[in-house]
């Protein structure tokens, strides 16, 4: 290898992998008329900057960060849909500019999930013909596509229509369809993305199933920092095309152990609270409203990062009273990865929970 660096160590390793976008601009229809428009618009977005991840082989990585931060573009380069403007990537020994085929061969790809079936074709139909596509011998697909319906739950159902089915369920069915190949490498964008609670932790335990039972390398994206937390293996979080961190979640939960934290769930804040409250808690590293949404049910919280928790939780208290703010709950010292992403970036993490 040229990298200087085994990379058959590694199921997936980046090399300054980095991908840029042009800014595209609607400037309405009859923009074409306006000649003083028309010059070059040289704005970018650097969706991936020069990423520098490895991923060992069995294990499950989560790529944890907000909307907008490269997670869907990592995947598509990793899996060859889009080409990286400098560095690459090896994935399973590949190189993902040189040996496009071979890298596909070793993955399974979830990327826009159910959308991208036949809902007119019922579940084993669907794998059917995608099967074909992969060029399976069909024997051999008919038997693989029985064990992927027992092992992801989807026998019963198998010949009623996608249309018929929930989103969890299709959702099962992409990730059957990535697996007709039995992969060592499973890319997964937002695998729990819109799903109910009860099948986002059906999905969740076939992905931890997956990795520990079959031995599958699994790369996932998502924003809940609860499903990184409790899923992965390791996790990087990334923010505006950069890795800020990568590590096990409890050692990354370290970072603010030492620190002391207040979170406080609030119903209708005033859009300036986190400025009141900064001013009331000098001593305090970050004073942080995530929004809720209080028509599903889910409040806003507040949390408070560094100086003293005892002198911040009465100060607080005495402040949202005065101001008529309706507390929910108040949670003391539980440090999370979205506590770890705040302090590391400034950034929100995620406007709500874990589904
Ligand atoms: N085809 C494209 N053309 C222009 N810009 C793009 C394109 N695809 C992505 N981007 C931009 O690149 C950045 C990263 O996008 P990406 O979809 O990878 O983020 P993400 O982390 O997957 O976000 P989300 O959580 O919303 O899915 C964003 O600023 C996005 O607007
Ligand atoms: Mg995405």
């Amino acid at each position: 290898m040229v990298y200087g660096e085994k990379s058959d160590v590694f199921s997936i390793q980046t090399i300054n992998l980095t991908k840029r976008f042009a800014k595209k601009k609607h400037r309405g229809f009859f923009s074409f008329l306006r000649r003083e428009q028309s010059k070059k618009n040289n704005a970018v977005t650097v969706a991936l900057d020069k990423v520098n991840i490895k991923i060992r082989p069995r294990e499950l990585f989560g790529l944890l960060g907000p909307n907008g931060s490269g997670k869907t573009t990592m995947i598509k380069c990793l899996s060859t849909i889009l080409i990286p403007d400098e560095g690459t990537a090896i994935v399973n020994g590949f190189d993902i500019r040189k040996e496009t085929s071979m890298v596909r061969a070793s993955l399974g790809m979830v990327v826009g999930g159910e959308r991208t079936l036949y809902w007119k074709l019922t579940a084993r139909d669907n794998l059917m013909y995608f099967s074909s596509l992969y060029k399976m011998h069909k024997r051999h697909a008919k038997d693989r596509i029985e064990e992927l319906l027992e092992t992801l739950q989807l026998s019963e159902r198998a010949d009623e229509r996608l249309e018929d089915y929930s989103t969890g369920m299709r959702q099962k069915v992409a990730i059957a369809r990535a697996l007709l190949h039995d992969p060592p490498i499973l890319l997964l964008d937002e695998p729990t993305l819109g799903l109910d609670p009860g099948f986002a932790r059906q999905i969740r335990n076939q992905i931890r199933d997956l990795s520990k039972k079959q031995g599958k390398t699994v790369l996932l994206t998502t924003h809940y920092m609860d499903e990184a937390d409790q899923l992965c293996d390791r996790v990087a979080f990334i923010n505006n095309g950069e890795i800020v961190a990568v590590d096990t979640p409890n050692r990354l939960k370290a970072m603010v152990k030492e620190t002391e934290l207040v979170e406080v769930s609030v119903y209708r804040p005033p859009a300036d609270i986190e400025k009141q409250l900064r001013s009331l808690l000098p001593e305090a590293e970050v004073v942080k409203l995530i929004p809720g949404d209080e028509a599903e049910g889910v409040p806003s919280r507040i949390k408070i990062i560094g100086g003293t928790t005892e002198e911040h939780v009465g100060k607080i208290i005495d402040a949202l009273r005065q101001k008529n703010i309706r507390i929910g709950s108040l949670n003391v010292g539980v440090p999370t990865l979205e506590d770890v992403f705040i302090k590391l970036t400034g950034a929100k993490l995620t406007e709500g929970g874990m589904q």
